[in-house]
């Protein structure tokens, strides 16, 4: 199959809703990452989903909705808090875990009675959804494992040839997933950090839970309350180890374990004799935020073999950083 690049032309964009209309995938741009679009009411094209990507069935779609109101013929039984985050942050990087509406199709969510919701804020992936006429099921539009991508190319780069199109909207302005949460009472609960973070809900939220899988690796035994949780992800092929410590004893470790292939992913503003190559990925966590994908499939063209990363803070938007580092890292943490 060839996979042609569309533009956001009005007329590209009514291509784009022609194929999701027939049941097809497109991939489309959003303010986080791409994601591979298909109508969330059909299942056959919901199951093209799956086998493009190469994803386990029971790792549950995100439903996009181009308006609040949509928000109703998807779920059910909606919390007053749930209402009061979407008028905050939507349309944004926040999914809702809600119950599903009984004729959304298993497929889409994975086999469970509940569904993630999304209204994106980029304009591009509004009118795809308005223009086909139905909420779309979208994933990040990477092969299964590895980095989501934040470009039209990244999306090539891994689906050409398995999807009829790609909408090219330019960069990802986020540069990773929502933020997922799920409710319990009145308390909200983070299974996936992201841009919102969790003092942005705090402002809305009396109380806000960051789930232990954010952070940690999930033993079988613990309860996974997010499928997305239990997979290997954003991986490149190099080795990738996460260093927590200040720039000093970072360098210190990178020098001392320091062979041929090793590469340093550090802070624009790290300077010194670094003795190694070095990829940095911004200052600030917003800059980390959008320059971590990129930087990780850099990172495999390059042909690095082993990487340290000099790990960002976990708070505000570090924390997203931190939990898609930690997954790169298969959770191979240095501590100096
Ligand atoms: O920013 C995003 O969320 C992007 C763009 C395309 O919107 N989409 C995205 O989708 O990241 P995906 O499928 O790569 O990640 C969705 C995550 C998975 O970890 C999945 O397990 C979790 O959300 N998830 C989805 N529905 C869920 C549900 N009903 N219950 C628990 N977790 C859910
Ligand atoms: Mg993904």
């Amino acid at each position: 199959m060839e996979t042609k690049l569309l533009t956001e032309k009005e007329e590209d964009l009514l291509t784009a809703a022609g194929l999701l209309k027939k049941g097809e995938v497109v991939g489309i741009p959003t303010e986080t990452v791409y994601g591979l679009a298909a109508d969330a009411y059909n299942e056959s094209a919901v199951a093209k989903i799956f086998a493009a990507k190469g994803r386990p069935q029971d790792n549950p779609l995100i439903v996009h909705i181009a308006a609040p109101e949509a928000l109703d013929t998807v779920a059910e039984n909606i919390p007053e808090i749930a209402r009061k985050l979407a008028e905050k942050f939507w349309p944004g990087p926040l999914t809702m875990v809600l119950p599903k509406k009984k004729n959304l199709p298993m497929a889409t969510s994975g086999g469970l009675d509940t569904v993630g919701v999304r209204m994106p804020s980029h304009s591009t992936a509004r009118k795809i959804i308005e223009l086909s006429g139905t909420p779309l099921a979208a994933p990040s539009a990477n092969l299964s494992g590895s980095p989501s991508p934040t470009t039209a190319s990244h999306v090539m780069e891994d689906m050409n040839g398995r999807i009829p199109a790609v909408v090219d909207g330019g960069a990802c302005t986020v540069g990773v997933e929502s933020t997922v949460i799920s409710f319990e009472g009145e308390a909200v609960r983070i299974l996936r950090p992201g841009f919102i973070t969790p003092e942005d809900l705090g402002t809305i939220a009396d109380s806000v839970i960051t789930d232990k899988g954010v952070l940690e690796k999930m033993d079988s035994n613990q309860k996974v309350r997010s499928p997305g949780m239990k997979y290997k992800h954003y991986s490149p092929m190099a080795h990738v180890i996460m260093v927590e410590g200040d720039f000093d004893s970072f360098s210190e470790y990178v020098a001392k374990n320091y062979h041929d292939g090793v590469y340093a992913m550090v802070f624009n503003s790290d300077k010194g004799e670094f003795g190694y190559p070095c990829i940095a990925y911004g200052d600030t966590e917003e800059e980390h935020a959008r320059m971590l994908f990129q930087k990780l499939r850099e990172i495999d063209k390059i042909g690095a073999d082993t990487v340290y990363v000099r790990s960002p803070e976990k708070k505000g938007v570090g924390l997203a950083v931190y939990n898609r580092l930690i997954r790169a890292a298969g959770f191979e943490v240095v501590k100096l």
